[in-house]
């Protein structure tokens, strides 16, 4: 009797906590990750700047672009600028008709054209990689891991050999009989700098971090950063809590 009313108590509470949680309803998975960047776009009289991350992540990890060229975690977040990408700077440092298409007059509108399923013909190009549920609908640290891509690490500055640090940790949910979320590391520095998430978004030293609850998660803070926006999806609960078994 007892367990069975801590198994309901459990159930009625989970099912309350996703009552009470908000998933905006996902894009379409050639949409998911694709940006509109407009901090001074409009204001200057051309159209939003379309980016896509599924497109450029099959080439390059993030930190090619969230360390080496300083682009921030957040949309209208960096200062990018026409006169910053003719000298080679943000977009610029790819987009200057070698690497990429470059900042010539007719090639305005491959960005300016305000249009966040822009380059959507390429898409089906993906259904060879591993298949997910969620975001993108693919898998991207199975892609990664057999090597089905293999996204460059950086464009001219060669990260000095860092530590290896592959430690999965188990991080134990504040309420009862919440299964613990996985976090492993390893999954994470092949994409990542040590200095994406430390100490800014994952402060170890003070453990202030220790218990990022669901709601912070949800609110684009600790995990939700980019398991909203960029990474698979929060609503994806056991790829986070593997044994989470009985929710969707
Ligand atoms: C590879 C993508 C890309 C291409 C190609 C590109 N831009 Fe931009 N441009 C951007 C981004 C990103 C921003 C920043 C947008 C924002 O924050 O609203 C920007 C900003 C601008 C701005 C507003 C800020 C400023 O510096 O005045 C203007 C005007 C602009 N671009 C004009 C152009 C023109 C004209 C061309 C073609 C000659 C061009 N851009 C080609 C990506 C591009
Ligand atoms: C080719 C460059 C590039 C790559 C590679 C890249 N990003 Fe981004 N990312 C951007 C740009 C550009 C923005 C928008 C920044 C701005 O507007 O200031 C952005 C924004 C973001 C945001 C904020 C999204 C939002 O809705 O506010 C997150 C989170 C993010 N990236 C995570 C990642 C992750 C995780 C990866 C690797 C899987 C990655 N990015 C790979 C260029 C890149
Ligand atoms: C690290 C290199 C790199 C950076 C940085 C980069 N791109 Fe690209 N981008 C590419 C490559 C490579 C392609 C594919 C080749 C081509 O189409 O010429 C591409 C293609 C594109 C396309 C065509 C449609 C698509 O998604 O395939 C758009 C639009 C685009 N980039 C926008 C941007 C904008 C806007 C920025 C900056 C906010 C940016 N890119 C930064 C490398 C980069
Ligand atoms: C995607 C984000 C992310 C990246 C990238 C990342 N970490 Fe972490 N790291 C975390 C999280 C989350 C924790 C747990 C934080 C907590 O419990 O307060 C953590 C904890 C740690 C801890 C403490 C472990 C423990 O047992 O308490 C160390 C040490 C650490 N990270 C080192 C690194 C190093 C070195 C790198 C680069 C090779 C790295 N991290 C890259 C997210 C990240
Ligand atoms: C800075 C960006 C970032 C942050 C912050 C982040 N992740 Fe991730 N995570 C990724 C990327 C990129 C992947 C690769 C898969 C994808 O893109 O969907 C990933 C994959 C994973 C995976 C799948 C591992 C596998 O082998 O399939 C788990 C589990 C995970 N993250 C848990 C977490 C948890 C828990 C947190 C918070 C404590 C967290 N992540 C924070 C970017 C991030
Ligand atoms: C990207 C990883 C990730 C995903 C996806 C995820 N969670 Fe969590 N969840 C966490 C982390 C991290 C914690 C907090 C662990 C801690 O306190 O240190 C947590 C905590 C919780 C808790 C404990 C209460 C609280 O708010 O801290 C519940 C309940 C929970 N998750 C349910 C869910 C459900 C239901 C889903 C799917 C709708 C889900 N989670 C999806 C990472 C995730």
């Amino acid at each position: 009797m007892h367990v069975f009313l801590c198994a309901l108590a459990l159930i009625l509470s989970v099912v309350a906590a996703n009552a009470n949680w908000y998933f905006p309803p996902p894009p379409p998975p050639e949409e998911f990750g694709n940006l509109l960047i407009d901090r001074t776009s409009t204001k200057n009289k051309v159209r939003p700047v379309a980016f896509s991350h599924w497109s450029h992540r099959r080439k390059y990890t993030c930190q090619v672009c969230h360390s080496e060229l300083d682009f921030a975690f957040k949309v209208n977040g960096s200062e990018v600028t026409e006169a910053e990408n003719q000298a080679g700077k943000y977009c610029g440092a790819c987009h200057d008709g070698k690497i990429a298409f470059g900042h010539d007059k007719a090639n305005c509108e491959k960005c300016h054209n305000g249009d966040r399923g822009y380059g959507k013909e390429k898409f089906p190009e993906l259904a060879s990689l591993p298949h997910s549920r969620s975001g993108n609908r693919v898998d991207w640290a199975r892609a990664l891991e057999e090597k089905t891509i293999a996204p460059a690490r950086f464009l001219k500055l060669k990260p000095p050999p860092g530590i290896a640090y592959e430690k999965t940790l188990m991080l134990e949910a504040e309420w009862e009989r919440v299964p613990p979320a996985i976090f492993p590391h390893k999954t994470h520095t092949a994409w990542l700098a040590c200095s994406n998430c430390h100490p800014e978004i994952f402060n170890i030293r003070k453990k202030t971090t220790k218990h990022f609850e669901m709601k912070m998660n949800l609110a684009g803070e600790f995990c939700g950063v980019c398991h909203m926006t960029v990474a698979f999806p929060m609503s994806d609960c056991r790829a986070c809590h593997p044994a989470m078994k009985e929710w969707p």
